[in-house]
C-alpha cells in the first residue's frame, strides 16, 4: 500500500489479464472503480443479482455476510467476490468478466444545411454512450467515440439512477456523465484536429432521466406517479463551464423531451425515420426497461413510454446479463433440444435480452413451455452449460412484453376508427437490432407480421445528426414533433391494465399460423 499523503492512502487494482493498473484512494467500492472498465451493477450494489462477480487473484479482499449469501462456498473458495460489497483497501488483483456491451452507431450521411465547421451528435444511453464528429459541410461522420455510462455502478436501468439521485446522489451521476461526454468531445477533437473555433454545436439527446442528469435536474418528479416532470424543454447548456477547452461560441444543447419518460432519444428517433410523413400507420418502439412506443400518422402523432422492466436487457433474470462476451445471445430449436450461441465463442456465463425471447419463442414451439408461462417437467429451462431459466424469468419476461403489447395496443385504440393495419414498425436500439423477429412474434410482442417490422438501428444518434445538420430549420422541426405527438400517460390510463393482463399469457395460436397469415 502507497501512503501518498497523512490523510488518503492509496491502492492499486491491477485487472487480468490486461495488467491495467488503477489507482485508487483506500475504501473505494470496487464495482464503481471498475464501471469504466466494464464492470456491471445491474442491481445497482444491492448485493441481491450477482452481475457484479469479479475474480480476486492476489490480495486481501475480505468475504462480507452478504457474499456468504449470495455466492456458494465453492465460488468464495475460487475468488470469486461481488465487486458492490467490496471496498478496496490492499493493492489487488482481479479478473473482471469482460462485459463490453455492444455499442450501436450509425454513420449514414443525412442531408444537411452545409456550413464551414463541425458538430457533434451524442447519444447519451442508460448503459452506453454514443459521441460523433460530423462535418457540418458533407454531413459526413469523421469520427466516432463509443463508451460505457459511468452512472452503471449505481444501478443499470433509470429506476436505479432516479433512487441513486434521491438518496443523494444526483451531483455525482450528473458530473459522472458530463466529464465522460466532456472527454469524448476533447479525443475526438484532438484526434481529427478540430479547434474549438471549429466546432459549431453540440447537440445530446438520451431519456428523460438522462436528460435531467444530464443538466442538473431534479428527478424526484420522475420517481412517483404521474411521474411528469416540469423541466422536460430544450435545455442550453453553459458551454465552457461543461467544456473548459471549448469557448462560449460553441452552443451546447439537450434536446427536449416528449413528455413522461419518453425523451430526445425518441424525439430524433422520429424524426430519423421520418415517422410522422411516411404514409399509414406507423410504429417506433425501442424495448429497454422503459419500452417507448411512438404512432405517427399524416403528420400527428402519440407516444408513451411502458414499465417493461429490465427484462429485454438481461437484468432481474436469474443468469442475466448485458450482450457482451459469455452471453447467450440466439437460441434455436434442433432435433427437438435448445441450441445455443454464445457471444465471442466462448463458455456461456449469462443470457442476455435477444437470447431469453430467443430461449423462450423456440420452448414454445418444443412445448416445454405452456402458453401461461409454466415450464412443465420440473423447474428450470436448462439453455447451456449452468446456465438455466427460472420459472420467475419467464415470468419477468412475460411482464415485460404485456407492457410494451398493452402500450402499443392503446395507442391504436386510441387513434384507429377503423382499421388497425400497421404499415411500418420500426425497431429502435440494439435490442431491436438484434432481436430475432420471428421469436418476438412468437411471443406475441408485436401487433403486426414479420414483413413490417424493420431494425431502425441507432436511430436516435441519426435523427439527432440529422437535426445537427439542419441549420436553423433545427429548431422548427424540434417544436413541430413536441406539439404534433401527443405524450399519452400509460400510468394511470384502465386501458392499459387491461391489455396488460390480457397480453401476459404468450399466443395460443401456432407460430406457423401466425407467421404467414398476413397482416392482422
Ligand atoms: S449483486 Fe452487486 S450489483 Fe447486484
Amino acid at each position: 500500500m502507497t501512503e501518498i499523503s497523512s490523510h488518503v492512502s492509496m491502492v492499486t487494482v491491477t485487472l487480468l489479464p490486461s495488467r491495467d493498473q488503477i489507482p485508487t484512494a483506500s475504501g473505494t467500492r470496487l464495482n464503481e472503480l471498475l464501471a469504466p472498465w466494464g464492470g456491471e451493477s445491474p442491481c445497482g450494489g444491492q448485493g441481491t443479482c450477482r452481475g457484479c462477480r469479479v475474480k480476486v487473484i492476489s490480495g486481501n479482499m475480505p468475504v462480507t455476510d452478504k457474499q456468504r449469501e449470495v455466492l456458494l462456498p465453492r465460488e468464495l473458495d475460487e475468488g470469486w467476490r461481488l465487486a458492490c460489497q467490496c471496498r478496496v483497501t490492499d493493492d489487488i488483483s482481479v479478473i473482471v468478466p469482460s462485459s463490453q456491451p455492444v455499442v450501436l452507431a450509425d454513420d449514414t450521411i443525412e442531408r444537411s444545411v452545409p456550413e464551414e465547421g463541425y458538430g457533434i451528435a451524442a447519444d447519451v444511453g442508460t448503459t452506453t454512450l454514443a459521441v460523433q464528429l460530423v462535418d457540418l459541410k458533407s454531413g459526413k461522420v469523421v469520427g466516432l467515440r463509443t463508451g460505457l455510462n459511468p452512472q452503471s455502478s449505481l444501478g443499470a436501468d433509470v429506476m436505479s439512477r432516479i433512487e441513486a439521485a434521491v438518496r443523494g446522489s444526483a451531483r455525482d451521476l450528473t458530473l459522472n456523465i458530463q466529464n465522460s461526454i466532456a472527454s469524448m468531445v476533447a479525443d475526438l477533437m484532438r484526434e481529427h484536429t478540430v479547434g474549438p473555433v471549429e466546432l459549431k454545436r453540440i447537440l445530446l439527446v438520451g431519456n428523460t432521466v438522462m436528460h435531467h442528469l444530464f443538466c442538473g435536474l431534479p428527478v424526484q418528479p420522475l420517481s412517483q406517479v404521474p411521474f411528469e416532470t416540469p423541466n422536460s424543454g430544450l435545455v442550453e447548456l453553459p458551454t465552457s463551464s461543461l467544456f473548459p477547452f471549448l469557448n462560449d461560441a460553441t452552443q451546447v444543447m439537450f434536446l427536449p423531451c416528449m413528455g413522461g419518460f419518453v425523451g430526445s432519444d425518441v424525439l430524433a428517433g422520429i424524426s430519423a425515420v421520418h415517422l410522422l410523413s411516411a404514409d399509414g400507420i406507423n410504429l417506433l418502439v425501442d424495448l429497454g426497461t422503459n419500452g417507448e412506443v411512438v404512432l405517427g400518422h399524416d403528420g400527428e402523432g402519440m407516444c408513451a413510454s411502458t414499465a417493461a422492466g429490465p427484462a429485454f436487457e438481461g437484468a432481474r433474470i436469474s443468469c442475466g446479463m448485458r450482450a457482451s462476451d459469455g452471453a447467450i445471445w440466439r437460441v434455436v430449436e434442433e432435433n427437438g433440444s435448445l441450441v445455443c450461441d454464445v457471444i465471442g465463442n466462448v463458455e456461456p456465463r449469462g443470457v442476455c435480452g435477444s437470447g431469453l425471447v430467443d430461449a423462450v419463442a423456440a420452448a414454445l414451439r418444443l412445448g416445454l413451455i405452456e402458453p401461461s408461462g409454466r415450464i412443465k417437467d420440473g423447474k428450470l429451462l436448462w439453455l447451456a452449460g449452468n446456465i438455466a431459466l427460472t420459472q420467475a424469468d419467464i415470468r419477468q419476461l412475460q411482464l415485460a412484453k404485456a407492457a410494451v403489447s398493452a402500450g402499443i395496443a392503446v395507442l391504436l385504440d386510441r387513434w384507429c376508427k377503423g382499421t388497425r393495419h400497421v404499415e411500418s414498425l420500426f425497431l429502435a436500439g440494439a435490442f431491436g437490432n438484434y432481436i430475432n423477429i420471428r421469436s418476438a412474434l412468437q411471443i406475441g410482442l408485436f401487433p403486426c407480421t414479420a414483413d413490417r417490422i424493420m431494425p431502425a438501428g441507432n436511430s436516435a444518434l441519426r435523427g439527432a445528426r440529422r437535426l445537427l445538420g439542419a441549420g436553423e430549420h433545427r429548431f422548427s422541426h424540434i417544436a413541430n414533433i413536441v406539439s404534433h405527438v401527443k405524450h399519452v400517460p400509460l400510468a394511470s390510463d384502465p386501458a392499459f391494465f387491461d391489455h396488460y393482463v390480457e397480453q401476459i399469457p404468450f399466443p395460443e395460436i401456432p407460430f406457423s399460423t401466425r407467421y404467414e397469415r398476413g397482416s392482422e
